[in-house]
């Protein structure tokens, strides 16, 4: 396809021009070009293109000179369709003319008089015709920022400086923050109007220091005051038999019409949503999200530019606002680090969901994140909300909603950090922290300021379980367990809620190879010195978008890479028998876990693959064991005369490169694990993977109906297809294949790396190509059948 003159390619894929947008490859251009907006701006253009052609610049008129005169005197060179004067001055007009060739008349006369003086006629100008995007999107298309920022940025002297003039150039102006200030106050106004003594009040970004130009406004409404109103009416009324005065509560009140101690989040978001349509000047585009965690309404005011969301139950992000504004205080770093991190995070499309839901880390967590690291820098720049809260004298104490929330009002009350580094170690830190962040084996907790097991969240209503949550809630702990995923933030004050618990495995993975990626460049040069030759450095190169590729070590590692199935520790997908025995497992939760992942490999391979075992020496190995795994009768019938062998290493009880310190050692699982490496060697004599997915759906077809959980003896089926169908490879293929537990400096995972020892008919990377999808598939399945 030959490329449209709008469309130019880009590391990325393509950009769109004319729509200001990038598409990753060539179905997506061609979708955008017959789409909407494409069509739109195309045709948009060609009748701009078309009054350019058809009209003049009209300039050196009297004064007072109007229109219609200047319509009379053209129309001699044809008919005049418009004149438009610029409305402030009148100093000049553009006069179009119905035909192209009235304009060519027009500028092929050498001189043109009205009322005494002389006109200057010029053609139009042709100007470039580009969609002009709204204030608003000004800040959240951070491509079009960086472009702007890039020139500042660079001609600044260190990146410290960078990080300073990042947060000058983002952060909410005065008047921004005026106008915001003036739009609560008329929403208070009105809604006292409707909800005596409620009270609104703002968080999240607008007021937690880490604002940008054009954010969010994110609103509370408190009601408690209006339940106690409302109450105090009822029951005057119920007394007196009347009704309350107008002071009190007139009839046709909206408080009438509805019971706010009974009445559902979205009764009263549906109120709201009608107050704010009928009596706030400017909003529009109001409707309620009712599926939210915390139903909203949303609306958008029109004069400000501006996106509001208003919750009737969020008074604990209130006091997590306070909190974050008081980190700020605490320590001036705070603010540049979480600037830059947000604007880096939203760059690599780590951060900022559409719409305010997605798989990508929101704000709040990014923040998070970042207290976190700097309570965990040596020594800490924060302290831990544990002694933020010894910190707050007896009147600053404050419960929500069962949940301490207690931390010191003012700054001044968080002794200064002993820790002197300057902003652009941090940063480089920050990344180094997380690159190395075992995000698959712990939870993290800024209450305490280090992160837990995550062993003891899998079943906290056991004895052990749950201890952050039990020590502040010992009721709701019983009940309340966060929502584990991939990445498990605990928010500081609700025990209960993973603040990422929205993030995909792939997001993580991302974030933590982001991480390892910006660790390398932070080391470099071109990050801690200003260029001599006016190229990018910086934090300009830490920016550049995801795919674009800024750094030089991209290809690092790549061999390797390509050769390793990784298959992910997710706990919160395992069955709750096998959670519960890897929280009483502690410390050694890795090493039970990897015993079950190999005695699962060993299956796939042997039982499923029908891959047949090597001898350790003719697999060249040292030692050779019996089958170490101890997971039940059906598995050791299974694994029976495979040829695992290993040992390689002395038992670690916290996995390959663990840092978690090995107390509360389970002596009766010791004995069990042996390694936390595994070797195994086999042959394989049949092209197995090849055409699977069509005996499958064959075999399907036969048993028609046959549940999903049958799936892994109808993999042995159809392998057993295969083998019997189809000849024998003519030199079979034979391979290792190596077993690692890692975690602790990284995410929990078990590593399988898989070589060819004779490969002669060079089957090996297709053989690989399949194992890669199925492998993990198949453990996932045999973890889940097994318990
Ligand atoms: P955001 O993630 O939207 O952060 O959460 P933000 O700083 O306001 O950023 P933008 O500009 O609007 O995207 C808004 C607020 O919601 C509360 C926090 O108070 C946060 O500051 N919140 C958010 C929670 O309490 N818990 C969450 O899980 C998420």
């Amino acid at each position: 396809m030959e490329l449209d003159k709008d469309v130019v390619e880009t590391p990325r894929g393509f950009r769109c021009s004319l729509c200001n947008v990038h598409v990753a490859n060539k179905p997506s251009l061609e979708d955008h070009m017959k789409g909407r907006k494409h069509q739109k701006l195309c045709s948009m253009r060609a009748v701009r293109r078309c009054q350019e052609e058809h009209s003049v610049y009209v300039s050196g008129f009297k004064k007072n000179t109007c229109q219609t005169e200047l319509a009379q005197y053209f129309q001699q060179f044809g008919p005049v369709s418009e004149v438009i004067m610029d409305k402030d001055k009148g100093h000049y007009a553009i006069v179009q003319f119905d035909q192209k060739g009235s304009t060519e008349a027009t500028l092929l006369q050498a001189e043109h008089q009205l009322n005494g003086t002389t006109l200057r006629v010029k053609p139009r100008e042709r100007k470039e015709f580009k969609m002009i995007p709204k204030k608003r999107q000004d800040f959240q298309n951070l491509h079009q920022v960086l472009d702007w920022l890039k020139p500042e940025l660079c001609q600044t002297a260190s990146v410290n400086e960078q990080m300073q003039c990042v947060v000058d150039r983002f952060q909410l102006g005065e008047t921004e923050k005026k106008a915001r200030g003036l739009l609560v106050q008329l929403l208070q106004e009105i809604f006292t109007e409707f909800f005596p003594d409620s009270q609104i009040l703002q968080f999240g970004s607008s007021v937690n220091t880490f604002g940008i130009q054009s954010c969010d406004l994110d609103l509370f409404l408190d009601l408690e005051n209006t339940k106690v109103f409302q109450a105090r009416a009822k029951s005057s009324t119920e007394q007196t038999g009347e009704a309350m005065s107008d002071d009190d509560l007139s009839e046709d009140s909206i408080l009438s019409d509805i019971d706010l101690s009974t009445a559902s989040p979205t009764e009263v978001l549906d109120l709201v949503a009608a107050i704010l349509r009928r009596c706030v000047p400017g909003v529009h585009k109001v409707h309620v999200v009712s599926s939210a965690r915390l139903p909203v309404v949303k609306f958008h005011h029109r004069e400000l530019n501006l996106q509001g969301d208003i919750t009737i139950n969020n008074r604990l992000a209130v006091r997590n606002t306070v909190f974050l504004q008081l980190c700020s205080g605490a320590d001036v770093r705070l603010r540049p680090l979480v600037y830059c991190i947000r604007w880096w995070a939203k760059q690599k499309q780590l951060a900022g969901n559409p719409g305010g839901s997605g798989p990508l880390l929101n704000n709040y967590a990014v923040t998070l994140l970042v207290i976190y690291f700097l309570q965990n820098c040596e020594p800490p720049v924060l302290p831990t909300v544990d002694q933020l809260k010894d910190m707050a004298c007896e009147e600053e104490e404050c419960v929500i909603e069962g949940w301490n929330c207690t931390f010191p009002s003012q700054p001044i009350s968080v002794p200064p950090s002993k820790n002197t580094q300057d902003l652009c170690s941090l940063l480089a830190a920050f990344f180094s922290f997380y690159a190395q962040f075992d995000f698959a084996g712990s939870v993290i907790s800024l209450r305490e300021g280090h992160s837990l097991p995550i062993t003891s969240f899998l079943c906290p209503a056991q004895e052990e379980g749950g201890k952050a949550l039990r020590e502040e809630k010992p009721t709701k702990a019983q009940v309340l367990t966060p929502k584990l995923g991939s990445v498990n933030l605990l928010d500081p004050f609700e025990l209960s809620h993973n603040v990422t618990a929205n993030l995909t495995e792939r997001t993580q993975r991302n974030f933590q190879r982001e991480c390892q990626e910006a660790e390398k460049y932070c080391r470099s040069l071109q990050y801690q010195r200003k260029s001599t030759k006016g190229k990018s450095w910086g934090l300009v190169r830490l920016f550049i978008p995801h795919g674009e590729g800024m750094y030089d070590n991209s290809q690092d590692g790549s061999a390797e890479k390509e050769l390793t199935i990784s298959i992910p520790f997710r706990p919160e997908l395992l069955p709750e028998l096998l959670q519960s025995q890897l929280h009483q497992a502690g410390d050694l939760f890795r090493l039970l876990w990897f015993q079950k992942v190999c005695s699962a490999v060993e299956k796939v391979f042997q039982k499923i693959l029908m891959c047949r075992s090597v001898s350790s020496a003719a697999a060249g190995t040292e030692e050779m064991e019996p089958s170490t795994y101890d997971v039940g009768d059906d598995v050791e019938s299974w694994t029976k005369g495979a040829a695992t062998v290993g040992s390689k290493r002395p038992l670690s009880p916290n996995g390959g490169n663990t840092s978690v310190s090995p107390q509360g050692k389970k002596p009766r699982l010791e004995k069990e694990v042996k390694s936390d490496l595994h070797l195994w060697s086999w042959t394989q004599s049949h092209m197995v993977w090849a055409g699977r997915r069509k005996v499958k759906r064959e075999l399907v077809r036969d048993i028609n109906g046959r549940p999903e959980a049958a799936n892994v003896e109808l993999e042995v089926q159809v392998t057993e297809n295969i083998v019997n169908k189809e000849p024998e490879v003519r030199n079979p293929l034979e391979f290792k294949v190596q077993a690692q537990i890692v975690g602790g400096t990284q995410s929990t995972q078990t590593k399988l790396k898989v070589q060819p020892t004779s490969d002669d008919t060079g089957l090996f990377q297709d053989f690989f190509h399949f194992l890669e999808v199925f492998l993990p598939k198949m453990v996932a399945i045999l973890l889940e059948k097994e318990v």
